[in-house]
């Protein structure tokens, strides 16, 4: 299955999304795997520098393009798919994902970028919002919520919430999850779902 995590805003926390999941994921002894399909290397440099310091992680990052999007993944495993903020690649990666997740904060311009990058998922391909850098107290973060729901868009619960440690995991091994678990535990759930409806 392919998990494309994805927005055309940059900075909105795709690749550490990418590397949290792929790692909650590998904890649970689910076979995983990361394609790095942004230009900018940073899934791949995050993964080179945990090596460096002794910390390989649970699972393999691989540089991906259009042709290696393309690939078939096996039936019992994962690939989250990190993306590019633009560009043909990254909506390439949306026209092949299983399902999207799109990672967003609170700020006008995410938000205006999150629905250009929903409008570009495919009808059929389940897509959630994921909420990150979350401040849950402010007034930003509540009217957003509200505006999310009043317009129905599809988004998990758990949100991820603004913390120095999490900023601080570029380049190790994600042995603390934070709320990244309960999220895999919802991609999860609708995924099995999903399933059983087919
Ligand atoms: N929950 C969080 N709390 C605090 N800082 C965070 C959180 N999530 C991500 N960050 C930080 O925000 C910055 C952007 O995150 P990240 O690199 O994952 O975003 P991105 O969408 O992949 O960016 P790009 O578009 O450049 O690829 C990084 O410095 C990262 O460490
Ligand atoms: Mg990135």
């Amino acid at each position: 299955m392919k998990i494309a995590i994805a927005n055309a805003k940059g900075g909105v926390g795709k690749t550490t999304s990418a590397l949290f999941l792929a790692s909650a994921a590998a904890l649970r002894g689910i076979k995983t795997r990361v394609w790095d399909a942004d230009v900018q290397a940073s899934a791949s440099l995050w993964a080179d520098k945990a090596i460096e310091i002794g910390q390989d992680l649970p699972f393999e990052v691989q540089a991906a393009n259009k042709s290696t999007l393309m690939k078939p993944t096996d039936a019992d495993e994962l690939v989250f798919i990190d993306t590019p903020p633009a560009g043909d690649v990254m909506l390439h990666a949306l026209s092949v994902a299983d399902v999207v997740i799109v990672p967003m904060s609170d700020t006008s311009m995410d938000y205006q970028q999150t629905w250009i990058t929903m409008r570009n998922i495919p009808d059929t391909t389940p897509k959630f919002i994921l909420l990150t850098r979350a401040e849950e107290t402010t007034n930003a973060f509540k009217s957003l919520i509200r505006a999310l729901d009043e317009q129905q868009l599809p988004r998990f619960s758990a949100v991820v919430r603004k913390r120095q440690a999490l900023k601080l995991a570029v380049g190790t091994n994600p042995r603390k999850l934070y709320e990244y678990g309960d999220v895999l535990t919802e991609l999860l759930s609708s995924v099995r779902r999903a399933e059983g409806e087919e």
